[in-house]
């Protein structure tokens, strides 16, 4: 029996490291079978409902085509176009719908929205993104980070996560850091620095696994000797953009730039962006934004290192599909070999 079946992925610490690793070695094998033309659908006959309240590219499009791949059929449900908040509660549509699907996949604006799903759903629920966290994102992370480094564990991997380290991202890097042990720097003003109990737990616990998390607002010691250098927006989905003002008077110096990369002593150094990234002004956010604050070269990471990195970010980008569908098919099999 497989110990994932039927089990939620609403955070990370929902697993073990070794069952995290598990889903990750599965999604290597998935991909290479995807690769080779060698894939056999696991999942026919499964249904899977997409509950995204806010936008997505990647991870709306990993779920579907991991579930099409494997046999399953979705079914989108996308903002505003289901009862859920509106006239239904959150528990009766969690027991209607999973009367009717295998698994759900939820991204919202608030985590205790799939708490609440995940407790009445009788079928697994999976985290595609709240304010909180974005376990599936780290999935894609640390396969990423194992396929550039495989000969390397985990705990010998150096990260710098900068820029607004409070996020849904940096809580799911420092949940994933303390499960497997990376060397893991939040690098950031303090005031940007994660919830206090839950980074003292998460460093607490990365300690068994020979890692090491710090919290830092000293660029220079934060990104010294890394491997990668790892950024997201500076305002996520569903904060006001008011917030724009301030995150940029504080965070303006965070910026991934050619000054930060010789900062870090390695002229081997990996950029990872979750994405959508800010680093030009072709779209209408980028324009609007980087032309009111008289930025000229990118918000978060300057588009000229972004140029140089995207082979590695567009990779961890594809990473989304193989780590996701291997949280399906852990999820959705009674038995699987691992
Ligand atoms: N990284 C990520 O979750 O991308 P989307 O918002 O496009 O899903
Ligand atoms: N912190 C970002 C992540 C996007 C994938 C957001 O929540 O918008």
């Amino acid at each position: 029996m497989n110990n994932l079946y039927q089990r939620n992925c609403l955070k990370l610490l929902d697993f073990t490291s070794s069952e995290l690793k598990k889903i990750i070695s599965l999604a290597e094998k998935l991909k290479k079978n995807k690769k080779n033309n060698q894939e056999i659908p696991l999942l026919k006959k499964k249904n899977i409902a997409l509950i995204f309240e806010k936008e997505s590219t990647r991870t709306r499009c990993s779920f579907e085509i991991a579930a099409f791949d494997q046999g399953a059929h979705v079914t989108y449900l996308g903002p505003g176009s289901t009862h859920l908040g509106t006239k239904e509660s959150i528990a009766d549509t969690a027991q209607v719908l999973s009367r009717l699907y295998d698994g759900i996949q939820y991204r919202g604006h608030n985590h205790r929205t799939i708490e609440i799903l995940a407790q009445y759903s009788r079928v697994p629920v999976w985290n595609g993104l709240t304010e909180k966290f974005h376990p599936t994102q780290i999935l894609a992370d640390l396969l990423t980070m194992q396929e550039i480094f495989p000969n390397k564990k985990f705990n010998e991997i150096k990260c710098a996560y900068v820029g607004d380290t409070h996020n849904n991202m940096g809580n799911s890097l420092l949940e994933a850091a303390s499960l497997v042990g990376l060397d893991l720097r939040l690098v950031s003003p303090k005031k940007y620095w994660p919830e206090k109990t839950f980074f003292l737990f998460c460093q607490e616990q990365s300690q068994n696994k020979k890692g090491r998390i710090i919290c830092t607002e000293n660029i220079s010691e934060g990104v010294k000797n890394v491997d990668f250098i790892y950024t997201d927006v500076w305002v996520s989905m569903g904060e006001p953009e008011d917030q724009w003002k301030d995150r940029i008077e504080s965070l303006h110096d965070y910026q991934v730039n050619s000054s930060m990369l010789d900062l870090t002593n390695n002229s081997n150094i990996k950029i990872l962006h979750c994405l959508p990234a800010l680093h030009n002004q072709e779209t209408k956010i980028g324009k609007s934004i980087l032309r009111k604050y008289g930025f000229k070269n990118g918000m978060e990471i300057t588009d000229n290192i972004f140029q140089k990195h995207q082979n590695t970010i567009f990779e961890q980008s594809e990473n989304r599909l193989h780590t996701i569908k291997a949280l399906l098919v852990s999820s959705l099999l009674k038995t699987i070999d691992f």
